[in-house]
């Protein structure tokens, strides 16, 4: 085998976090956060609310701006130039430009209502990247086409369904060509019935070797479509690794109970008779692989 070509950037991940912090208004929420994620890696991120989940995503798409650490996102350091040594902020521009290349679904979809699906896709190809017309509306069919949605390139939003209007949102954010997909909790305001067809667009993205990070309460897809997990909980890292090890065996006591607060209220442990909350709880761990033991609450590091 050939040496690979050299590269000033060989041997860098795609997304390569150092320490990175973020307070708002003295309020420290990201406390120095370390991430790799190689090209193709699908990373899921978990971690209770207000963990800095978002914030991180947002640091590193540059919706905020960092206090301390540095991102570089193949191989560019995100929202500065190092000249000579010293870094220097880059211009709106520049950022813009940056940005172009991580494509983000959130949570609310957000589409444009008098757009339709196909307009909606269309849009920041002509508008951004100065596309034509016609090349960003056959992309914008393609693309429709690998969500499931070919019979709809005239729907309005209003006419979609939530899971379609996800998949037109996760369609929009390929139409740009992107290096790495960023996803916050892309189907958390879904009715459960339709949760599925999104994690399947999602699956086939990560089988065609997109890389992502992914924000998700579905421990089901983490398990079996991430590389890595990555637990944050109070704006550090906790524990990362092996979606089976983490989620079957996490060695924290922050995880465990984070994990199995996850199990219960997904199945709504709480509403169950107290005298069968005990075999629901014995169920899930079943279902979910997970030891019994790993529930223990009061269990400290
Ligand atoms: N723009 C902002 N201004 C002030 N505080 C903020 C801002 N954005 C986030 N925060 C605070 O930062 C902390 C982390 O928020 P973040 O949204 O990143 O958490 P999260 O892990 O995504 O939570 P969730 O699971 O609820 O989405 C929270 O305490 C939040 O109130
Ligand atoms: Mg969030």
């Amino acid at each position: 085998m050939s040496a690979p070509t050299p590269d000033t950037n060989a041997g860098m991940p795609l997304v390569h976090a150092v320490n990175v912090m973020k307070a708002f208004d003295g309020n420290q929420v990201l406390k120095g956060i370390d991430l790799d994620v190689r090209k193709g890696q699908v990373i899921c991120l978990l971690g209770p609310s207000g963990s800095g989940k978002t914030t991180f995503l947002r640091c590193i798409n540059q919706l905020e701006t960092i206090d301390g650490g540095r991102i570089w996102v193949d191989g560019d350091l995100m929202g500065y130039e190092d000249r000579g040594g010293t870094l220097h902020e880059l211009n709106n521009r520049a950022i813009a430009a940056q940005r172009r290349d991580i494509g983000m679904v959130f949570q609310k979809f957000n589409l444009f209502p008098h757009k339709t699906a196909l307009e909606n896709i269309m849009e920041a190809p002509i508008q951004v990247k100065g596309e034509n017309k016609a090349e960003a509306r056959e992309r914008a069919l393609t693309l429709l086409d690998r969500v499931g949605l070919q019979d709809k390139p005239s729907a309005y939003p209003a006419q979609l369904s939530g899971g379609q209007q996800q998949r037109v949102a996760i369609a929009r954010a390929l139409a740009m060509q992107p290096k790495l997909m960023l996803f916050d909790e892309p189907t958390s305001a879904l009715d459960p019935e339709l949760v599925g067809e999104v994690l399947a667009v999602m699956r086939e993205l990560a089988n065609e070797g997109m890389t992502m990070i992914v924000v998700t309460h579905e421990m089901s897809f983490a398990r079996e479509v991430a590389d890595e997990v990555v637990f944050m909980d109070g704006g550090v890292v906790v524990e990362q690794g092996d979606p089976k090890s983490v989620i079957n065996n996490p060695q924290h006591a922050r995880t465990k109970s984070f994990l199995r607060r996850m199990q219960s209220e997904h199945h709504a442990v709480e509403h169950v008779p107290e005298s069968l909350r005990d075999a629901v709880i014995a169920e899930t761990h079943h279902l979910h692989d997970i030891p019994a033991s790993n529930s223990d609450p009061d269990e400290t590091e």
